[in-house]
């Protein structure tokens, strides 16, 4: 399928369970449109193996499967917000994850990014992936990632070629640490307790979209291209 990199995506904002696919979409987002994926997951883990002082608070919250508490996270996501590339847009994948920094993010975006001359600079459309239980179960206790390139794998449902390389560059394939059974089920319960509330934020303020989550990779996808698509000609035609 032919990308898109020729104007303003803005904001993405990427709801959903932990193993719903959020990663896995916002990789396809980010190439189709060139813009970049912000996973604060993949941010955090970048502080605990450099051992910064927000790594070491952050390493036993996130191998309990709990959420690094809200105050820890806004400087690491401003600062990488503020970075050049986000200007055409960016997809956020794993924030926000709580009211709180649900409304943080919107007077965040509001003061630093809404310009009514630049229509691509608006406020996020959220696009929540719904997927079943007892799938987000089997999804994450078989995935695996590749250390260098980040591609995502699942033993069970996307298998690399080999056993355990990475098709792009062959190396060998790792476990994330919160991806034992018991922890995944601790995220599940924290989705359903605190970031559930997000979607409601968000609905509350009519900017939710759900897409059915359930359905092969490439499928899941065309329904994302097509919200954001809509959204895109609803904010041209707002902008004329
Ligand atoms: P984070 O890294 O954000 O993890 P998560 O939200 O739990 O989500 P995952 O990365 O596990 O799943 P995903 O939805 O990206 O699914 P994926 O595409 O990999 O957060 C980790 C921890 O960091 C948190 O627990 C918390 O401690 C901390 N943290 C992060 N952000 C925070 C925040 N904002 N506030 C506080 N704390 C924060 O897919 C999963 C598997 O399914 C893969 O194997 C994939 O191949 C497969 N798959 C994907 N799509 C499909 C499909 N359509 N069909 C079949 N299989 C599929």
């Amino acid at each position: 399928m032919a990308g898109d990199n020729s104007r303003s995506i803005g904001p993405i904002v990427l709801l959903g369970p932990p193993g719903a696919g959020k990663g896995t979409q916002a990789k396809r987002i980010s190439e189709f449109f060139a813009i970049p994926q912000i996973s604060t997951g993949d941010l955090l883990r970048q502080h605990v193996k450099d051992q910064t002082g927000l790594g070491l608070l952050a390493k036993d919250i996130m191998a309990r499967g709990e959420l690094v508490p809200d105050e820890l996270l806004y400087d690491m996501v401003a600062q990488r917000l503020r970075e050049a590339d986000c200007e055409r847009g960016f997809i956020l994948d794993g924030f926000p994850r709580t009211a709180a920094q649900a409304g943080w993010l919107d007077a965040f975006l509001e003061r630093e990014f809404f310009d009514k001359s630049k229509p691509g600079k608006c406020l996020p459309i959220v696009i929540r992936i719904d997927v079943d239980y007892n799938d987000l179960l089997r999804r994450l206790t078989g995935r695996r990632t590749c250390p260098a390139c980040g591609r995502i794998y699942n033993v069970h449902l996307q298998p690399p070629r080999v056993d355990e390389l990475c098709d792009v560059d062959g190396f060998k394939l790792v476990t994330r640490n919160d991806d034992r059974e018991e922890v995944v089920r601790e995220r599940l319960n924290v989705y359903e307790q605190l970031t559930r509330p997000v979607a409601d934020y968000y609905r509350d303020k009519g900017r939710l979209v759900s897409v059915d989550g359930g359905l092969p990779v490439d499928e899941v996808f065309e329904q994302i291209l097509r919200e954001i698509r809509g959204r895109a000609a609803a904010t041209v035609s707002q902008g004329e």
